[in-house]
């Protein structure tokens, strides 16, 4: 087959494109959704989502465990619509940072650029596709003109920027928000970056040289002598430091992947690498195709978690795995959320205080340093396996 360039003119997409576009769901609490999950979801896994759902919306939102919550968010939810969730959450307090594959931020762009992905089906010709100029997503499909010109977008936004030297990935993607609110007003409402700028929520991605981003800031340094970079021991040194100032912890997981272990990870960093003991988790939620019994970290149990400090080992009941995709458990689980008592809380802003938490993890870490490590306790929790 002749070299073309994905995307090159000529190329229009044809009967591909003209499936409904794909928007962004936000879930508004509905009542019907509530009763169903309530009454309905009794038993396996739809037992396990209204577990989920029930931890979530009655303990680690409620008003007193001022739970600190973390999102981690894999699989490629945001080409599936999902970011609407993710917004509404985060607008509403219920989330208060994230941690996402770079792809899942990449393909946000499309839609704060006003870029449309379609609706598709999962059987077509792929070569048929590849001449057309389509990209597919399992069946999202866009043309390759949105992946060119995301990233022309991205390239620009990097040169105007003047970001230079070593910088977390909390920084570069408020940044990016901050350039899309500006440049592309009422934006915060079609894009989980430039609505995460404006509410304050700190977004890391735990692998920075895996996505459309991270190919931009490459060519940035290659092409244009640029000196920024991502440093990853500031990723680190914040979500840990963002996690010590938590008066309680929890998280919800969507998928596995390194987001999972990027934020499952905070616990240990501070026990075992700077001698603070935090107690691990204390609550914890995933919703995930992953099965446990390949040994992954994406299909790891909280119980597992618990042997390393991760998880609390007083809490387990306080932790659910719901075995479910979670374009189709999210969005529930969200509505159950924002339909709920404590569907809002006052936004903790934490990205305009990353220094003042990093600043107090070191002076932490330098006092742990002065007293006696506690000795690791021999005796293991009793822990219940099916969690
Ligand atoms: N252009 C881009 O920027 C681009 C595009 C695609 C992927 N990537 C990169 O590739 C890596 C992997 O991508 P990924 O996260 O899409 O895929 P993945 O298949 O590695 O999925 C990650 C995890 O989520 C789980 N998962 C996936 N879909 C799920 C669903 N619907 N419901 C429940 N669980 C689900 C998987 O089992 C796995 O544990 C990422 O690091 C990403 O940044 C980059």
């Amino acid at each position: 087959m002749p070299h073309r360039a994905p995307g090159s003119p000529g190329h229009r997409g044809g009967k591909y494109l003209t499936g409904k576009a794909i928007s962004y769901y936000r879930p508004r609490g509905s009542a019907e959704v509530r009763q169903l999950i309530d009454g309905g979801f009794q038993a396996f896994n739809a037992g396990r989502l209204s577990e989920a759902c029930h931890i979530f919306a009655d303990k680690m939102l409620a008003p007193e465990h001022d739970t600190t919550i973390g999102l981690t968010v894999a699989g490629a939810l945001t080409p599936a619509g999902l970011g609407g969730c993710v917004i509404e959450m985060m607008e509403r307090g219920l989330v208060d940072f994230v941690i996402s594959t770079g792809a899942n931020l990449y393909h946000d762009l499309h839609y704060a650029l006003n870029f449309t992905l379609h609706r598709g089906s999962p059987f077509l010709d792929d070569v048929e596709l590849y001449e057309q100029g389509i990209i597919r997503i399992y069946d999202v499909l866009f043309p390759a003109t949105v992946l060119l010109e995301t990233d022309a977008y991205i390239r620009d936004f990097l040169v105007r920027s003047k970001l230079a030297g070593p910088i977390a990935t909390s920084e570069l993607h408020y940044r990016l928000g901050l350039d899309l609110l500006e440049r592309q007003p009422g934006c915060e409402a079609y894009s989980v970056v430039a609505s995460a700028a404006r509410a304050g929520v700190p977004i890391y991605t735990s692998s920075p040289g895996d996505s459309s981003i991270g190919m931009n800031i490459a060519y940035h340094e290659l092409m244009n002598g640029s000196t920024l970079m991502i440093d990853p021991n500031r990723d680190v040194n914040e979500v840990c430091a963002i996690i010590l100032a938590g008066k309680k912890n929890g998280c919800v997981i969507l998928g596995g992947g390194s987001p999972k272990n990027f934020y499952l990870q905070g616990q240990p960093t501070l026990w075992e690498v700077y001698s603070i003991p935090k107690g691990g988790n204390d609550y914890f939620i995933q919703i995930t195709t992953d099965s446990v019994v390949w040994g992954g970290l994406s299909g790891a149990t909280p119980a597992e978690a618990v042997s390393w400090g991760k998880v609390n080992p007083g809490v387990l009941p306080d932790t659910v795995v719901a075995y479910c995709d979670s374009t189709i458990a999210f969005p529930l689980f969200c509505e159950y959320a924002v339909g709920s008592e404590n569907g809002r809380r006052p936004r903790k802003e934490l990205v305009h205080k990353r220094d003042a938490m990093v600043a107090d993890l070191l002076r932490q870490a330098k006092e742990a340093q002065t007293s006696p490590r506690e000795p690791i306790e021999s005796e293991p929790a009793e822990i219940d396996r099916h969690r």
